[in-house]
């Protein structure tokens, strides 16, 4: 069948069709597929950060903190339980990914005294990798890299590979940024467990789009961005997890005031506030917070469930149009085929990538471009239609055919 009849035809069995008009579209003819970089404005957001500012911070004024002072914990408690299938009082949203990620990855570094070693991919988001190189720098410590297939991502046998005693800390992604493999979770961190190392995730780009299962997995340590599919808004706060058994074994780096546990008190020495509240810093922005828990919302109310099931349909839709009309037009998939191999975007390889980008920008289809050669198409599953790919990767065969 044609794929512009055939997207109408599975746009109408989308049983999360519905939610699209939940978001602003303020240009219904755009094709945006960058939903997995910055999510689209939900409606309520909107609503909801005009009363917040309006009457909570015009009206209220300091008085409001009596119920600000606990949204990090409350808006985590939410992320944690509903999307990341943590355990209750596991997540916090606080910071950005980049600073969660160097004050866990210390922690985790100082829990493991001895060892001295840091296995990280060498595919891995450059922040993640600047970070360890200044932690593994500042503390004489090796980086050991990992070399995973560019396409199919990270193995469980990548990793056996490369463990020994001397690993201190892995720190991975769950889906890679750029070819969306998923990196088997639960399968590594029994690996690292085992020889007595510890994990650090990278949830940025399945938090919102993948079931993760973060107790059933045992997961040590993760991070995340709120802005991607979890629609938190720009430069939104992160979150981290920490398992609860590890929560009092391992040390924040910083100690905050946030975290104390008599914040007003005001007393002479830190004392670390018990639970996952002992790992906030500082006073939280509270217009950011106010987007996420939004974001959170709805994600939790489409179900992250149904959300990975229309995730896997999109992105296959997207690898059946690009197998028929790009293929023959020099486009190569740079992300796995099976669909339980990857996240919520397809990579779409091309020597002009570049400019093909800018072309699609130019004709009102918003990708994004990944050097060298990419063309990542986001596919974000609350705010994307069957439609939308037909008509993007329609706009994609034009310009390509000249
Ligand atoms: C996998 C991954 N980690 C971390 C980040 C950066 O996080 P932040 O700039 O919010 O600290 C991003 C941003 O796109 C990302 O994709």
């Amino acid at each position: 069948m044609d794929p512009t009849a055939r997207a109408a035809e599975l746009d109408r069995a989308d049983p999360l069709a519905g939610f699209r008009d939940r978001f602003v579209l303020a240009d219904p003819e755009l094709v945006y597929f960058d939903g997995n970089s910055l999510g689209r404005l939900p409606r309520a957001a909107a609503e909801r950060l005009a009363t917040v500012a309006g009457d909570e911070w015009g009206g209220e004024l300091i008085r409001a903190w009596d119920h600000w002072l606990d949204l990090p914990v409350r808006v985590g408690e939410l992320l944690g339980t509903k999307v990341l299938g943590a355990r209750a009082g596991e997540v916090v949203v606080a910071d950005s990914t980049t600073v969660n990620l160097y004050r866990l990855a210390t922690a985790a570094l100082d829990a493991r005294p001895d060892r001295r070693t840091i296995l990280l991919p060498r595919s891995e988001f450059p922040t993640d990798r600047y970070v360890l190189e200044g932690l593994a720098g500042a503390r004489g410590l090796a980086i050991r890299w990992l070399d995973a297939d560019p396409v199919e991502g990270l193995t469980a046998a990548d990793v056996a590979a490369a463990l020994d005693a001397d690993v201190a800390l892995a720190v991975l992604s769950h889906v890679n940024y750029r070819s969306a493999a998923i990196a088997p979770l639960a399968e590594i961190t029994a690996l690292v467990r085992e020889a007595g190392g510890l994990v650090l995730w990278d949830l940025s780009h399945s938090a919102g789009v993948l079931n993760v299962d973060l107790a059933g997995a045992g997961a040590d340590l993760a991070v995340g961005c709120t802005y991607k599919y979890l629609c938190g808004g720009p430069g939104a706060p992160a979150f981290l997890y920490v398992r609860g058994e590890l929560q009092d074994e391992l040390r924040p780096p910083i100690q905050g005031w946030f975290a104390q546990r008599d914040q007003f008190e005001m007393g002479p020495a830190f004392e670390r506030r018990a639970g996952i509240g002992g790992w906030l810093v500082g006073t939280p922005g509270i217009l950011g917070l106010t987007g996420v828990a939004v974001g959170v919302e709805l994600v939790a109310e489409a179900d992250v469930a149904r959300i990975r099931a229309k995730a896997g349909e999109l992105t296959a839709f997207a690898i059946e149009v690009a197998d028929a009309w790009l293929a023959p037009l020099g486009v190569e998939l740079g992300s796995p085929r099976p669909i339980e191999r990857r996240g919520g975007h397809v990579s779409l390889r091309h020597p002009e990538a570049r400019r093909r980008c800018a072309d699609l920008i130019e004709r009102g289809v918003i990708p994004d471009f990944r050097a060298p050669d990419s063309i990542r198409v986001g596919l974000s599953p609350l705010t994307t239609s069957f439609g939308d790919v037909a008509r993007g990767l329609g706009v994609l065969r034009e310009l390509l055919a000249g």
